[in-house]
């Protein structure tokens, strides 16, 4: 059964032009109605409510590229409390370099073709999940999430994105659960404040934030220096399931003012689209923001009480003080307990229905 057949049968979530079903790729395709059930449903996995093993008998392939510590420990242990088989692979390292692009000459150093790659772990595992980082490289190619598509391309079982170049999701999903859980139901005023780092990062994380955030219908503040705009396409898709939700999305360059009233402050550092292929001037452009874009306890005295947010790993006194990051109002760990428990709810509704 191919992809395309099998995507008639299944829930699907399509990823731009090319027809990929039943692949969780992005919260893009996804309405608030069915976040908000994907949320109730990881809601139920925490509470203990629902102990059903969906992956009993079954295998999932976690690929990863790039380093991590939550996403692979947590999708280890959410795949055996579904009651599957996680098979942790990492090309380069623990298995053969992989090529991704089509019609590739291969003859320097890549050894296998994601082509075969996939479809030979689709008879071992019931799916796949791909962590791929931008090389921050090529903005024009990186946007288009390559690998991520390459393996979305030729799959013949559900592939899962563990963060790509341009999204991260189920980093997203357990956002919206922690924002749920720890400051209610219903808009809340959100701030995404880049922060200071020493060296350019990726944006998939402040991506994904900011789309489900507006998906979830949230009144939205994204603050950044300069020359660090978000993708302006992906932009467009924000505003657009703002209004769709009822909430809004407001850009500044004013860091202080952007806390004021925040029922939520989430940090990150990303680096600027222009700066790609570029990095020692976005470090020389940055280095103006040291001192102004970090979050300290005297923003956080403008917000309404918001909590503070942050994927994960963070610097310390770098992107947020000691005194934030270990207050009462840092939810940060139980943030980080909460990519189990969405990813068990999207392991579920990928794979629930298959026994
Ligand atoms: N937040 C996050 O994805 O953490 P890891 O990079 O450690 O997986």
């Amino acid at each position: 059964m191919d992809a395309r057949t099998r995507g008639t049968e299944q829930e699907g979530i399509s990823f731009g032009e090319i027809e990929v079903c039943a692949n969780f790729l992005s919260t893009t395709d996804l309405t608030q109605d069915e976040l908000e059930h994907l949320l109730d449903r990881a809601g139920r996995f925490k509470s203990g409510i629902d102990q059903r093993k969906p992956l009993a008998g079954r295998s999932v392939a976690l690929v990863f590229f790039n380093p991590s510590l939550r996403t692979r420990a947590s999708m280890q242990v959410g795949i055996y409390e579904l009651g599957g088989n996680a098979v942790v692979l990492e090309p380069g390292a623990s298995t053969w370099t992989l090529e991704h692009r089509e019609a590739a000459v291969m003859d320097e150093d890549k050894t296998e073709h994601v082509k075969e790659f996939v479809r030979v772990l689709g008879r071992y595992c019931a799916c796949i999940g791909v962590r791929t980082f931008a090389r921050l490289e090529n903005w024009a190619e990186e946007r288009t999430d390559p690998v991520l598509t390459a393996f979305a391309r030729y799959t013949e079982v559900p592939v899962i994105n563990m963060e790509s170049a341009m999204h991260h999701p189920l980093q997203s999903l357990a956002d919206m659960m922690t924002i749920r859980e720890k400051v209610g139901s219903g808009r809340k005023r959100v701030l995404m404040t880049w922060a200071w780092h020493p060296k350019p990062l990726p944006m998939a994380v402040p991506n994904s934030f900011a789309l489900a955030s507006a998906q979830m219908g949230h009144e939205v503040v994204i603050a950044h220096p300069s020359r660090y705009e978000l993708d302006e396409e992906l932009m467009e898709v924000i505003k657009g399931k703002a209004r769709e939700a009822g909430g809004s999305v407001e850009v500044t360059n004013d860091v202080d003012a952007a806390f004021d009233g925040a029922e939520v402050v989430y940090a990150k550092s990303w680096g600027g689209r222009d700066f790609y292929g570029k990095a020692q001037a976005d470090v020389e452009h940055r280095q103006a923001f040291r001192h102004d874009w970090i979050v300290d306890a005297r923003k956080m005295r403008r917000t309404n009480d918001a909590v503070f947010m942050h994927c994960l790993p963070v610097r310390r006194n770098v992107i947020v003080t000691d005194e934030v990051l270990d207050s009462a109002a840092s939810v940060v760990i139980d943030e980080a307990e909460n990519r189990l428990h969405a990813q068990k709810a999207v392991l579920a509704k990928l794979l629930g229905e298959k026994q």
